[in-house]
């Protein structure tokens, strides 16, 4: 595209931008139970701004629960998220919107409507949110395209796309409002390494680049070290650890032993279900041999 294009921050854009000195995100005293299945207990932590937060942790401790209650998209029993110093959950919804808007989301399946092409699925959220004039809106697309690498994309439908193509063409959509902080739940699910590359050098680069904070939920350990200033890894609703990738790799927590090393065997709780199951069926020798082995 020419060079020389020049586009007005709309007042949306600008809203999106965080305005105080205190953390982008703010997790306080967070609790959430499915009838007596208690995921999030007690939850506390903040995230500063600009920089990549990893959380990880076997499947089923939470992770995408949390993601739905920082998002707000669902209600915690007790607690509070604040986005840059707003409730999410706020009882009035000007209050939820303005958080809202700070954020974009790239959610694990993409969620690409497949009766739009590309390019109308990135304007999608800036049709929503704004009041500019469709030519504005037609370059602003093009410009977070051509960011993701996806700028000879425009006109395909989300069924012509390649997974990782999909993944792109979702991140443009999540930044397409220049969000402040972007989340991402198992972005790299699916994906060849070398794709999965290319996701973590975009994360990195929309952190460095445009100041944007990155929440990235992932199993990926080579991401992890690529990507993350700072990881979180939960396990039975709380944190277990909270460090750099270096401590990660230094920890001595057999939690995050285990998990670092995809140990079957150990203080994680759905493999020690397994083995006890395994244990009962065919006898406590099964689980010797597998120790050995
Ligand atoms: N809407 C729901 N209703 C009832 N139980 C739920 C609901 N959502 C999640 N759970 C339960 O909460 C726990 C945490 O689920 P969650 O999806 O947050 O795990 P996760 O860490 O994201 O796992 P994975 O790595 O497999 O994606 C699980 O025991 C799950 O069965
Ligand atoms: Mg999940």
């Amino acid at each position: 595209m020419s060079g020389d294009v020049r586009i007005e921050l709309p007042e949306a854009r600008k809203d999106s931008h965080l305005r105080s000195d205190g953390a982008a995100i703010s997790v306080e005293r967070l609790d959430k139970s499915y009838d007596d299945n208690h995921v999030i207990n007690d939850m506390t932590f903040e995230f500063e701004r600009g920089k990549v937060y990893v959380i990880m942790g076997p499947s089923g401790c939470g992770k995408s629960t949390l993601l739905r209650q920082m998002i707000g998209a669902e209600m915690p029993d007790a607690g509070k998220v604040l986005i840059d110093g707003i409730d999410i959950h706020s009882h009035s919804r000007k209050v939820r919107d303005e958080a809202r808007r700070k954020f974009g989301v790239l959610f694990q399946s993409s969620a690409l409507l497949n009766g739009l092409t590309v390019a109308e699925n990135v304007a999608l959220p800036i049709q929503r949110h704004t009041d500019l004039p469709q030519s504005t809106i037609d370059l602003m697309v093009k410009l977070k395209l051509e960011l993701v690498g996806m700028g000879g994309a425009l006109d395909k439908y989300p069924y012509e796309i390649s997974g990782g193509m999909k993944k792109r063409a979702g991140l443009a959509r999540a930044i397409a409002l220049d969000p402040a902080i972007v989340f991402y739940d198992e972005p790299s699910a699916g994906l060849d390494p070398v794709m999965i590359g290319v996701i973590d050098k975009l994360i990195k680069d929309l952190t460095s680049k445009l100041g944007i904070t990155s929440v990235v939920i992932t199993h990926e350990m080579p991401s992890i070290f690529r990507i993350a200033d700072e990881v979180l890894m939960l396990f039975n609703g709380r944190i277990v650890f909270r460090g750099s990738p270096e401590g990660l790799r230094n920890s001595s927590d057999p939690l995050v032993r285990q998990f670092l090393k995809g140990d079957p065997e150990g203080p994680i709780n759905a493999p020690r279900q397994l083995s006890e199951l395994s244990e009962r069926l065919i006898g406590p020798s099964a689980r010797q041999g597998s120790s050995n082995g």
